[in-house]
């Protein structure tokens, strides 16, 4: 989607559709919003008459098309629901659901006026984001595969309204234009089918990146993952004919005594339980397992793009879980590379396994300061904090800190989960091996996976992202979700830790 910030004026802009915000009325006698005047001389009083004949009420959702008397853009009115509890994240939906009303109409061009989404905690740069977000994530499909899509494509170019804009604004927009630009590139790769995604067309995608955006890509294959004894993944990956990969990108940041960042994704190309196989239904989503990993892809590419201060090393750990005659199987104890073994009790428990050595590779190879993990790692994530919040899981109140900052600011909810000795325990009363992938009491199943993780970050500062939930949306679930979601990959996380990475500076961010 082009994109361009405009000073001009809503009347005036050449753009096919002129969108503007209304807020509810607070009562049925709430009298016509002055600030829709203009516009509504515009429509020959085609506005106010649908106010005060109650069609028009400003609730969320609501969309009212209307037409000038002289031609000219059409008139898109989005509903912003009550004034008093406007956030940035209104103005996300309230974007979506206008660009995504506008498919299938003629629509090439869309101009927002900025200003009419402006309210309480919501400044003009903040708005021009969250419009950004909302226009480009709004219409995201992923069409590769379809050899003929039925609409018209969607606004090919969003005006952002305003006046003059200052210099906060102009970089809000070009910032989020990034971001967002970066975010479809990763839904396009979450979203490729497993046949097409194997890990080892995950680490070419990883090569390609590392070309056009100045990243350190270093690939090992599996006779290197034997050398380096990352039994970890190479169980999880021994019953499928594609084999594993462990990918790891490096952006340098900025200057000597950057602090390195080390972002570690589950990348399991297709999730099928493996040996412990998953029932039939809905398995297909299960091409998704790879969301954490591709979401690091994401992160790497934003971080060179938009040149944050840390370095920030990435770690994808790609496997495909699939059952076969050279599987791994309940009962096996698998050493990883940190030398800590594991008893599998639960082909299906994978993604610990393959995240074991990952965790341990960047501990070792690159000291990092701090660590996150990214992974749809338990369907109890799913459970207790459903498909739009995703599980975190800290000891470290910093981390914590940081994190839920960089959620408020876009929009990517994040719920902060206890860890505690009793799961510590549970995972190490295996029988055979250092720790066991799967507990004999079906509770607490996010903890438990955490304090499985936990065991190989040597004690560095960590947080622990359990996105199964919000990773993807299926056809049902995308009814009732925000309308700048479609079905499919979200990229989740990428906003949220490219958000944490610009705003990273060193000390800052801790508790008093
Ligand atoms: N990839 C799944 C988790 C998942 C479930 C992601 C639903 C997205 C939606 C993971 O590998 C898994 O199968 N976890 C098991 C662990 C159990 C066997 C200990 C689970 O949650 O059931
Ligand atoms: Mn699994
Ligand atoms: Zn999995």
């Amino acid at each position: 989607m082009r994109l361009s910030l405009s000073s001009e004026s809503p009347a005036t802009v050449a753009a096919d559709a002129g969108v503007s915000g209304v807020w509810e009325a607070v009562a049925a006698d709430t009298p016509f919003p002055r600030a829709l005047a203009e516009l509504d001389r515009a429509s020959g009083g085609a506005i106010s008459g649908a106010w005060k004949s109650g069609e028009l009420k400003g609730k969320r959702k609501e969309i009212a098309v209307f037409h000038r008397t002289s031609g000219g853009p059409r008139i898109v009115l989005v509903g912003l629901g009550p004034r008093n509890t406007h956030d940035a994240e209104g103005v996300r939906r309230a974007a979506a659901e206008a660009i995504r009303s506008l498919a299938g109409r003629g629509v090439t061009t869309a101009a927002y006026d900025a200003r009419s989404f402006v309210a309480g905690r919501v400044d003009l740069a903040s708005a021009v984001r969250s419009i950004v977000d909302g226009a480009v994530l709004g219409s995201y499909r992923f069409t590769k595969f379809k050899s003929k899509f039925p609409d018209t494509p969607v606004a090919a170019s969003v005006i952002v309204v305003g006046p003059k804009p200052p210099k906060a604004v102009t970089a809000a927009f070009a910032e989020e234009e990034t971001l967002t630009g970066v975010v479809t590139w990763t839904r396009d790769v979450a979203n490729l089918p497993p046949n097409e995604a194997t890990p080892a067309r995950l680490a070419e995608i990883a090569l390609e990146l590392g070309k056009s955006h100045e990243l350190k890509v270093t690939v090992l294959d599996e006779k290197q993952l034997e050398k380096l004894g990352c039994g970890g993944l190479l169980a999880v990956g021994s019953g499928s004919s594609h084999p594993p990969r462990l990918i790891a990108l490096e952006y340098p940041g900025q200057g000597a005594n950057a602090p390195t960042i080390a972002v570690v994704g589950k990348g399991i190309t297709f999730d099928s339980g493996g040996i412990s196989i998953k029932p039939a239904p809905s398995m297909s989503y299960m091409k998704f397992d790879k969301s954490g990993a591709v979401a690091v892809l994401g992160i790497l590419r934003a971080a060179r793009a938009l040149r944050v201060r840390p370095r920030v090393v990435g770690i994808m750990a790609c496997a495909e879980n699939l059952p076969s005659g050279s599987s791994y199987r309940p009962g096996d104890v698998v050493r990883t590379y940190s030398g800590k073994t594991i008893e599998v009790l639960n082909t299906d428990a994978e993604g610990r396994v393959v995240l074991s050595d990952a965790l341990a590779y960047a501990v070792k190879n690159y000291d990092p300061a701090a660590m996150i993990d990214l992974a749809t790692l338990t369907g109890a994530q799913t459970v207790a904090l459903g498909d739009t919040i995703a599980g975190l899981v800290t000891k470290d109140d910093g981390l914590a800190e940081r994190l839920r900052r960089a959620s408020a600011a876009t929009g990517e909810a994040i719920w902060r989960m206890p860890l505690t000795d009793y799961h510590r325990e549970l995972v190490r009363a295996a029988d055979f091996g250092d720790v066991r992938n799967s507990v004999e009491i079906p509770l607490a199943g996010m903890l438990t996976a955490a304090a499985f993780l936990e065991t190989f970050v040597d004690d560095r500062p960590w947080a622990h992202l359990d996105i199964a939930g919000p990773a993807y949306t299926t056809p049902t679930t995308r009814k009732y979700q925000p309308a700048y979601l479609n079905v499919g990959a979200v990229g989740f996380g990428v906003r949220l830790l490219s958000r944490f990475l610009l705003d990273y500076v060193p000390g800052k961010g801790r508790r008093r």
